[in-house]
């Protein structure tokens, strides 16, 4: 089986890694590097069967999720975990996508490559008209090979990717004029058939249509009678729409694709495109994958802002333990979810109270982790210690979260005292290491955080 050796590099790859001994950051970062690395040329060349996507995915997802034989949950879905961070995904492509993306190129490059061999000889074999700007179909008289593999698997899914191809007339020599879509319609056939009709010249290129005179474009139209009165409403808007895609000066006849803003067709901005689809932008991811925080915190915040955590009510909803405590070993009073541990909670409330206390700042009580990272993000702080602030929201919710296992799994307890006092060393300690002018000593941070973050002394 051909895929067979894309899987097993897959495969291999991840599992030279022991996954529990990466973070979930690391893990991302391993992914990331194995995807890039896929062999292109199988990627570019063949069409992934459904199947091969779904093993790949799947042990992809596995390794995120560090779930082994089947033992383990995978947290989020599949569909939400791959696209980019700005849409909530991790910023890497499902394999299928990604084939997609590569076999889409060999569309434009028969637009391109007008001189190239293979160009030459799919020509040839497929019976093109060799000025096409775009392959039009398979001939039947080829069953079978590697370029109708592409092509069929390109027009099989037309929405995603050819209907987004424009020609752009320049000489017109190598755009259909009734076919392809190089004005407001699609096809001048379909959205004219009265006139098509009417027209002696039923097939050509635009350029047997009309010619350059003095330097302006003019149309050479041939009727097989006159008008009658009531048709020339139509015939004017006709005229309106092929003048409409008329080119200024007579270059070279190209596509343009809208999924780009240079109109140029790239693989990566169709792997953002589709994977996107359905989903909304939201500026405050990018506050999740805020560059200061250390990327296992980040992925973290990452999974609590979708309240994706082992915590005891979201294991209790999936069946894993029964017996697992279900209440906030902080309170002892609420049953342990994500909002009420990372925030909710009387003594971790405190905690970040405490902190906006030192900045003088007053928070509203969130319904989320999500709304508590809006309502962080949109207060003003000053410049110089902007960043500073921003950390403290990974640094209070990373140590909320170690605490909370400490408790769990150690039976450790803690106050408001100390557990703020642990926020205090945790972004002192970031804070030194990323602006030790700002920050000169881990201590000093502990010690007098006021003196910092308002400068006086
Ligand atoms: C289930 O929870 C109990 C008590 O917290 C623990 O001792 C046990 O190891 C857990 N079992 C599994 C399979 O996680
Ligand atoms: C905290 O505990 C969970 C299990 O509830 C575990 O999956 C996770 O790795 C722990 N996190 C850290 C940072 O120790
Ligand atoms: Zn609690």
């Amino acid at each position: 089986m051909m895929w067979q050796p894309i899987m097993e590099k897959v495969r291999s790859r991840l599992q030279s890694w022991k996954g529990n001994l990466l973070s979930f950051g690391g893990r991302i970062t391993l992914i990331k590097s194995v995807l890039v690395n896929l062999p292109v040329y199988y990627m570019s060349l063949f069409s992934m069967p459904k199947s091969i996507a779904d093993m790949i995915n799947k042990c992809i997802s596995s390794f995120l999720w560090n779930v082994k034989a089947d033992r383990g949950i995978h947290w989020i879905k599949w569909d939400m975990v791959c696209g980019p961070k700005s849409h909530g995904g991790l910023g890497f492509f499902d394999v299928k996508v990604r084939n997609r993306a590569l076999l889409n190129k060999w569309i434009w490059r028969f637009s391109e490559d007008t001189e190239s061999l293979w160009k030459k000889i799919i020509v040839a074999k497929y019976n093109y008209d060799p000025l096409a700007i775009l392959p039009k179909g398979i001939s039947a008289r080829s069953s079978n090979g590697l370029w109708k593999e592409i092509v069929c698997s390109v027009i099989s899914n037309e929405e995603d990717f050819l209907l987004d191809v424009r020609c752009v007339m320049g000489n017109g020599v190598r755009i259909d004029f009734w076919s392809d879509f190089w004005t407001g319609v699609r096809s001048l056939k379909e959205a004219f058939p009265r006139i098509y009709g009417l027209v002696t010249n039923k097939q050509g290129k635009i350029s047997e249509f009309g010619s350059w005179v003095n330097g302006l474009w003019s149309w050479n139209i041939e009727l097989r009678r006159e008008l009658f009165s009531w048709e020339i409403p139509s015939w004017n808007r006709f005229n309106q729409v092929i003048n409409s895609g008329v080119s200024t000066f007579p270059g070279v006849d190209s596509l343009k694709w809208s999924g780009a803003s240079n109109g140029i067709y790239n693989s990566r901005d169709f792997c953002i495109k589709l994977a996107s689809a359905g989903k909304l932008q939201d500026p405050l991811w990018y506050k999740v994958w805020n560059k200061f925080a250390p990327p296992k915190v980040a992925a973290f915040v990452w999974k609590a802002m979708y309240s994706r955590l082992p915590v005891a009510s979201e294991l209790m909803k999936r069946g894993v333990n029964a017996s697992v405590q279900p209440l906030c070993l902080f309170c002892k009073e609420h049953q342990e979810d994500v909002s009420h541990v990372l925030c909710h909670c009387s003594v971790v409330w405190q905690v970040w109270q405490r902190w906006c206390y030192l900045w003088r700042v007053r928070i509203i009580f969130p319904i989320d982790v999500r709304q508590l990272l809006q309502v962080w993000s949109s207060q003003f702080i000053r410049r110089k210690v902007r960043n500073l602030w921003h950390l403290g929201f990974f640094g209070l919710i990373w140590q909320i979260w170690l605490c909370r296992n400490k408790s769990r799994f150690n039976g450790a307890s803690f106050t408001v005292d100390q557990l703020f006092n642990l926020v205090l060393l945790q972004v002192g300690f970031w804070g030194n290491v990323l602006w030790p002018t700002l920050v000169p000593q881990v201590l000093d941070f502990v010690r007098c955080p006021d003196a910092i973050i308002f400068g006086c002394g």
